[in-house]
């Protein structure tokens, strides 16, 4: 039974304010700080409520009597009573930083108060599988300043590794040997990193891809394991919807819809990428249609496209748009909603990809979440504090679950 809320303004690792809710469940507190995205999706859960973060607390002390009592292993109900005193669609009242902050710290309680983890608490069937870890190691677009590429991630996966413990030294020695190129093109390189810890030299996108596409050759080549490439393009953060063009301002290039494809599809053939989020424009559903038609073993991945909206997803799923879904709880802003949408994505055989945001905190919840919703991968950077919170996390899980196997990815 929740039993206390409190709840205070906390700081993001971009340095913005945000929302950290501490709840009480028979007698044991659960906390979580909600995260905040830069390249934030049209349809996705409004952080606060409209008059600032001061406001969004103040409400939050006002209606959270109305959740004293509320059965906490309830997370459907507590996502529901949370809807209806918002009121809106998408939590521009409450605020989807608290109603984030709110249920997953609940979860986080009932699970203590329980003596289980928490992906035991979300998932108590136990077959449990480490997802593969999709790591940053470029940062352009809006992670990074304006000399980086226009496109916002450059994303490696170790996709042969056999466990988490493997998995994490490939991406780390990855993550090292970008530099260690990057500084052989440039030896005035600052070191300078984006917002989720990749590196931010000054490059333009094709310079990017052969700078990571040989760092990911020379690790693979020494573990002896298969690294993979892969992008989160962000693609509506450089859309122009007047033009009808996908502006690359950095590289001075315009594409147009049909040129976007083209341009994903050289980028496939000639870096062998096996990732592919938001190449389009989140309203963009025929191209991703079309896309999806065109390759086959490539995960084409809804993100601004989705919104962890499951109304969006199955319109999608109807019509074939992409092949996995970015599953960010407060996207939608409720872990219940979350899950619900984790179950529809198995229901339409897409793959689940659980991400961090841009602006996160050092919680650890997103590794349990992961691997509650037999996520394939958990994409939450490489280093620094916040992004090795949950990869350190997944470690633990594994050393408690005794070796945790990896499933394997298939498209
Ligand atoms: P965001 O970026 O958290 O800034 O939205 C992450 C992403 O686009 O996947
Ligand atoms: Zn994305």
């Amino acid at each position: 039974m929740i039993e206390s809320i409190k709840a205070r303004i906390c700081y993001d690792s971009r340095g913005d304010e945000s929302i950290e809710v501490d709840v009480k469940v028979d007698g044991v507190v659960g906390r979580a700080c909600a995260p905040k995205g830069a390249s934030v999706g049209r349809r996705e859960a409004v952080n606060f409520n409209p008059a600032g973060v001061e406001a969004t607390l103040r409400l939050l002390f006002e209606y959270s009597p109305k959740l004293i009592g509320l059965d906490s292993s309830d997370i459907q109900l507590l996502s529901q009573v949370l809807r209806e005193i918002d009121g809106t669609e998408n939590f521009s009242r409450i605020g989807g930083a608290a109603a984030y902050a709110i249920t997953v710290a609940t979860a986080e309680a009932t699970a203590k108060a329980k003596g289980i983890p928490l992906y035991k608490l979300l998932s108590p069937e136990g077959d449990y599988s480490m997802p593969y870890p999709l790591g940053n190691v470029l940062c352009g677009g809006k992670h990074a300043g304006r000399g980086a590429p226009d496109i916002q991630e450059f994303l490696v996966c170790p996709v042969g590794a056999k466990s988490i413990k493997e998995a994490l030294k490939a991406n780390m020695m990855v993550h090292k040997e970008v530099r260690k190129q990057i500084e052989k093109k440039d030896p005035y390189f600052t070191g300078g990193k984006g917002d989720e810890g990749g590196w931010t030299p000054h490059v333009k996108d094709e310079e990017a891809f052969e700078l990571v596409s040989s760092s990911l050759k020379m690790v693979s080549d020494a573990l002896g394991i298969d690294i993979r490439l892969g992008n989160d393009f962000a693609s509506s953060s450089f859309w122009d919807d007047d033009k009808k063009m996908y502006v690359y301002s950095r590289a001075g290039v315009e594409r147009s819809p049909g040129e976007q494809l083209e341009f994903i599809m050289d980028l496939v053939k000639k870096y062998n990428l096996f990732y592919l989020e938001d190449p389009f424009q989140e309203e963009a559903y025929d191209e991703f249609v079309e896309l999806t038609k065109k390759l086959r073993g490539v995960y084409i991945v809804g993100d601004d496209l989705f919104v962890t909206n499951t109304s969006r997803l199955l319109k999608g799923a109807k019509i074939g748009a992409g092949n996995a879904a970015i599953l960010k709880v407060n996207q939608v802003g409720t872990l219940g909603d979350a899950i619900e949408f984790a179950a529809s994505a198995r229901e339409c055989k897409y793959a689940l990809i659980t991400s961090h945001r841009s602006g996160d905190s050092t919680d650890v919840h997103l590794a349990h979440i992961a691997i509650a919703t037999q996520s394939e991968m958990i994409k939450c950077g490489i280093v620094g504090g916040e992004r090795l919170s949950k990869l350190n996390e997944l470690l633990r899980i594994d050393e408690e679950i005794g070796g945790c196997y990896m499933i394997g990815l298939e498209v």
